[in-house]
């Protein structure tokens, strides 16, 4: 297996007095899904947002193809091909698939003033795209964002990131708000950018979509990674119990309370 493309090691995040991210060490790898379970208000979106330069940990680590790394900004990130999918993939419902999928990155033809947006070839490349990770019913690049269903600009989302060179692909609960056969057509467009060689990171609630897609697992209980582990080295009702807390939370208090006796006066994140 390749080593890591993107890296945490003994991250914590505070925002002033509050500690949201505990010691995280987690790592994902180029064609593997990491999926990263927990409860709401666990910190997953924080953790995310760690990886992607939204925010710098407070103290730790996150490393590049290996090599320590502090991005200023989410830009720094993207510019490194990481790529965070928003639920809905963006909310441009009035905008053609084809303007939407160049956003930021303007298809032209012409040269200096005389520039022009080139429609036909910004539909014909979004639509191709999107095609090719198997949404055939985005056959017009005319067509309006507001006229997808969810799990549709959710896949041209992702066919777009792809598209422009993402390497790691964060998906913060994707399928979250999707119906059943939406939610597979997401789940499949997962299993093709892991394909294509991309480290995902998958955020769910849902067990099952967690199994059907997840090579890796980590489990997030209050901030602190409770539980990681591999593709079948767990049954579905332990990780259900996992997420619920369970015998999880018995082993991380005891873990806490050692933590608090060793470091008087900085009380653990809890
Ligand atoms: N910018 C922030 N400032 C203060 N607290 C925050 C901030 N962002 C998140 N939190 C807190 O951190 C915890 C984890 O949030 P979040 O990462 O969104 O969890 P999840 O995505 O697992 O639901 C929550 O208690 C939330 O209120
Ligand atoms: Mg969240």
């Amino acid at each position: 297996m390749a080593g890591p493309i993107l890296e945490l090691e003994n991250v914590n995040k505070s925002f002033g007095p509050i500690d949201v991210l505990y010691d995280i060490t987690l790592s994902v790898h180029p064609g593997e899904v990491l999926c990263l379970l927990g409860d709401n208000g666990a910190g997953k979106s924080t953790l995310i947002k760690t990886f992607a330069g939204v925010y710098k940990p407070t103290s730790g680590t996150v490393k590049f193809e290996g090599r320590p790394i502090v991005f200023q900004n989410p830009r720094e990130a993207a510019d490194l091909g990481i790529a965070t999918v928003h639920q809905f993939g963006g909310t441009f419902p009035l905008m053609s698939i084809g303007r939407s999928f160049f956003v930021g990155r303007e298809l032209t033809k012409g040269f200096g003033p005389f520039k022009i947006y080139d429609r036909k070839a910004a539909n014909e490349i979004a639509v191709k795209a999107v095609r090719e990770f198997g949404i055939t019913r985005i056959d017009d690049g005319d067509r309006l964002i507001g006229g997808l269903s969810g799990g549709e600009r959710q896949s041209l989302a992702i066919a777009r990131a792809v598209h422009f060179g993402a390497r790691v692909l964060i998906l913060d609960e994707p399928t979250a708000a999707l119906g059943v056969k939406e939610a597979a057509h997401v789940l499949r467009i997962v299993l093709e950018a892991r394909r294509r060689g991309l480290a995902v990171i998958f955020i769910t609630h849902n067990v099952i979509h967690a199994m059907t897609v997840g090579d890796h697992f980590a489990v997030l209980i209050k901030g602190a990674k409770a539980a990681d582990f591999r593709k079948g080295e767990k049954t579905r009702e332990e990780i259900t119990d996992l997420m619920a807390g369970g015998e999880a939370m018995a082993e991380l208090e005891a873990e806490i309370e050692a933590y608090s006796t060793a470091h008087r006066g900085h009380p653990p994140p809890v």
